[in-house]
């Protein structure tokens, strides 16, 4: 039987037809603009948003070669790095990269702000990846955050272990054969000084790649397994959660810097921390105690910090081991946040960079704006694009406190989220307004839009839809 109804040669001149501008089946797709309003809003925004210069040749030609020349003439940096800071922006698709500069420049009210660039889009050099799962064609977190930080593959919503672990299967994440092993130990056993920062729980799926292996990401504490329909609650006890581990295996006990929220985690659900929530643990545990009891080498001095003030009043150059959990769960978006309490991710960022940036063997930096993904999975997408422009200002920072003559700064994605950017905006259209009426049916559209999420207004049941390209509609 052929996939498809009809003979795909045939297929693929419908295409072309479509393309060309035919009418196939009876909706005609012309790509040319025939709205008045549309015309004069295009034309209005050419005389207040774009400089003349944009009209000459020689403008486009000088950038060109600029860019050129400041590619040829970069010095190379050869040999091995002493230092790594690897940034992650969670959900940090190409559209978001594309209407965060965007966004930027129009909070900074400049005309023609979409020439403008993040900080890590002036980096040298840049590429792009693949990425799936061993039972996943779209990565999760997790186990994105298992391949970039381990170099293994796992299955979704583990962490830290191979495809040899399925969901939930506590016991095979045990084996030691079938953990996968972070690159922050391979840094510690270099010697080199190491740190997690981000703006979700510290024990969520990203930053628990650094440090954990376990077969289910929202095991973050014991009451989590025993709240889990689908765990079996041996695993409660029979393997650690992710807080636990953090505090009890090596990884994590000789990480140098843990900032983020996720407070709750670690202490027992009968006490209140310092803001009045209540802990989540069952069993009785305080890890925040635990961890500060560690015992290390004999100069080693431990700072425990929960708000933006103490993390300001810290000797940074005095402290060797800095553990900072600013929130009971995740830290708040940074346009929400009261900025009294939480510290932005610049914040964290530099005060990591400064505990770390200590001793001969330099430091493994692993920071993470996860806010990006979270403001993207409830289709904010200001938020998603304020939190871009945050991670674009904390690798800024990195730039400015480091050499590149010592120092690698990686920024990348873990996956997509399906905002896109739509249609023909005008220049200088506001990016989070809905500038254009859509010719099909007079109706304006927004210019960034959700395809799933709590944003759509109606679903259609497509069960009985044929999806193949040769197919529209029943
Ligand atoms: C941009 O313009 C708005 C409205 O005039 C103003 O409130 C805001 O302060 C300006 N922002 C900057 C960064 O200049
Ligand atoms: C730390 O060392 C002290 C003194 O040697 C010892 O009493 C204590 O039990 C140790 N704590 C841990 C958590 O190992
Ligand atoms: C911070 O610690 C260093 C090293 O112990 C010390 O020299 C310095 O005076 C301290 N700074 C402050 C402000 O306490
Ligand atoms: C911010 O937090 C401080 C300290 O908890 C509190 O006093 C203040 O009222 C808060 N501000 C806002 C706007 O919520
Ligand atoms: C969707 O359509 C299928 C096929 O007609 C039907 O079996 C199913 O119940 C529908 N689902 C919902 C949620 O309406």
């Amino acid at each position: 039987m052929r996939p498809y109804g009809i003979p795909c040669a045939f297929a693929l001149s419908i295409v072309t037809a479509l393309l060309l501008g035919a009418s196939t089946d009876g909706i005609e797709i012309r790509h040319i603009e025939n709205n008045a309003e549309n015309i004069a809003a295009r034309k209005r925004a050419s005389n207040e948003n774009i400089s003349p210069d944009e009209n000459h040749k020689q403008f486009w030609y000088d950038a060109g070669n600029n860019l050129l020349r400041k590619k040829l003439n970069l010095e190379r940096q050869y040999g091995v790095a002493k230092n790594v800071i690897f940034f992650i922006g969670d959900g940090m698709s190409i559209a978001t990269l594309a209407s965060a500069r965007i966004y930027m420049g129009q909070q900074q009210n400049n005309t023609g702000s979409e020439k403008e660039m993040l900080s890590f889009e002036k980096f040298p050099f840049t590429g792009l990846s693949k990425t799936y799962c061993v039972d996943s064609q779209v990565a999760d977190s997790a186990c994105s955050a298992t391949a970039y930080l381990t170099g293994v593959k796992g299955n979704i919503e583990t962490i830290g272990v191979s495809g040899a672990v399925s969901n939930r299967d506590c016991l095979a994440s045990n084996e030691p054969t079938n953990q996968a092993v972070s690159s922050m130990l391979w840094a510690q056993r270099m010697g080199k000084r190491t740190g997690v920062v981000t703006n979700m729980r510290v024990t969520h799926a990203t930053p628990a790649g650094a440090y954990a292996s376990v077969a289910q990401r929202n095991w973050e504490c014991d009451d989590d397994v025993m709240i889990d329909k689908l765990a079996d609650k041996l695993c409660a006890t029979k393997s650690p959660d992710i807080a636990r581990q953090l505090i009890e295996r090596e990884t994590g006990r000789n990480l140098n810097v843990i900032m983020g929220g996720g407070r709750a985690k670690f202490f027992p659900k009968t006490d209140k921390d310092e803001q009045n929530h209540q802990g989540q643990r069952r069993d009785g545990r305080n890890l925040i105690k635990e961890w500060l009891e560690i015992n290390r080498t004999s100069r080693a001095s431990s700072v425990y910090v929960t708000d933006r003030s103490q993390l300001k009043s810290v000797n940074t150059s005095d402290t060797d081991y800095l553990l900072g959990l600013f929130a009971s769960s995740h830290m708040s978006y940074n346009l929400l946040a009261n900025k009294s309490v939480e510290p932005t991710l610049v914040e964290m960022t530099e005060a990591a960079i400064e505990v770390l940036n200590k001793g001969d063997n330099g430091y493994y930096l692993f920071v993470e704006g996860g806010n990006i993904d979270w403001a993207h999975h409830s289709n904010k997408a200001q938020l998603a694009l304020d939190e871009t422009v945050m991670l674009s200002k904390a690798v800024g920072r990195a730039v400015e406190l480091t050499s590149r003559v010592d120092t690698l700064i990686v920024v990348t994605s873990d996956h997509s989220h399906t905002m896109t950017m739509n249609g023909y905006p005008h220049r200088g259209s506001d990016i989070l307004g809905h500038p254009m009426i859509a010719s099909s049916d007079n109706m304006p559209y927004s210019t960034l839009s959700y395809a799933n999420g709590p944003s759509a207004k109606e679903r259609y049941n497509l069960t009985d839809d044929k999806t193949g390209m040769c197919y529209r509609g029943k």
